[in-house]
């Protein structure tokens, strides 16, 4: 019988590390994956427990089939799968590299669907499973001088929300996590320098924790924070030229 594990994408930073900690915490046996493995190693001999590391780059082709069969041959299945690693870009669409933005594609979109592809059977098998997969609140509205990465949690959010429906009643929690800015490194990957969103960052281990609730109780949608909420509810009576005339004014 392979032993359950909860996968960690993008263990080795920011919500990641924080995911693999609050996870460890519950108890879960873990498999963190990143590409920086020494980070990896260091956060499993800090939890200690049944943890295993996969360095591996998900932005590649087929790197969710490696990384499942991997985890097979480690006599490992995926209970619970928390899709988190991305990243994001900013700057004009045309101004940026066009293979570092399809590569966010790759990582964003299509590895995460991939995974949650591959971890069902094993889940509808046991009849239980969890997916987080993290968007963001870029998912509501489209996001000037980020185009594709607001662009790609638009798709996470759309696709998440269809799958929490679809496997309604099959014992397989389904949640998307949409955090507004938050303290990780993901302002220094981006490239942005904004002093607007520099102010408004909140802590990681609130929005994990706010994300695994929400996991629990297999709420489709977690917006972590009243002010995040609020920002994604306005979009429902805000016209979406207004939308974009907001976000386009801050400067990333
Ligand atoms: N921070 C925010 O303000 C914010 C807000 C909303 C949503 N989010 C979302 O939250 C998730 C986590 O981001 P974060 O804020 O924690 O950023 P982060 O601190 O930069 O962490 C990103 C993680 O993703 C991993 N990763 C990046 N490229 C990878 C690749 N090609 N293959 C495998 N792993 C890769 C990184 O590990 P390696 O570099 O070692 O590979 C790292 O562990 C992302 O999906 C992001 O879009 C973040």
């Amino acid at each position: 019988m392979a032993r359950p594990v909860t996968l960690v994408t993008g263990a080795s930073a920011g919500l990641g590390v924080e995911f693999a900690k609050q996870c460890a915490a519950r108890g879960e046996a873990l498999a963190l994956v990143a590409r920086r493995r020494d980070r990896l190693e260091a956060l499993k001999a800090e939890l200690g427990g049944d943890v295993h590391v996969l360095a591996a780059d998900l932005s590649k082709a087929d790197a969710g089939a490696s990384l499942v069969a991997e985890l097979a041959a480690e006599g490992l299945r995926v209970d619970t799968l928390i899709n988190n690693a991305g990243f994001g870009l900013a700057g004009k669409f045309g101004a940026l590299p066009l293979d570092r933005q399809l590569e966010m594609i790759d990582l964003n979109v299509r590895t995460l669907v991939e995974l949650c592809h591959l971890v069902l059977p094993a889940m509808r098998a046991a009849g239980k499973g969890a997916i987080c997969n993290v968007a963001s609140t870029a998912a509501f509205q489209a996001g000037p001088n980020m185009a594709v990465y607001y662009a790609s949690k638009a798709f996470v959010l759309s696709f998440t929300e269809a799958l929490h429906h679809e496997l309604k009643g099959a014992g397989i929690h389904v949640s998307c996590l949409c955090p507004g800015p938050t303290a990780t490194e993901f302002g220094a990957v981006s490239g942005s320098k904004s002093p607007t969103l520099e102010r408004i960052k909140g802590p990681a281990d609130a929005v994990v924790r706010a994300g695994l609730r929400g996991l629990d109780a297999n709420k489709a949608i977690v917006i972590p924070g009243a002010p995040n909420k609020f920002t994604a509810q306005i979009n429902r009576i805000m016209p979406r030229a207004a939308m974009r005339r907001i976000v386009g004014s801050i400067k990333v």
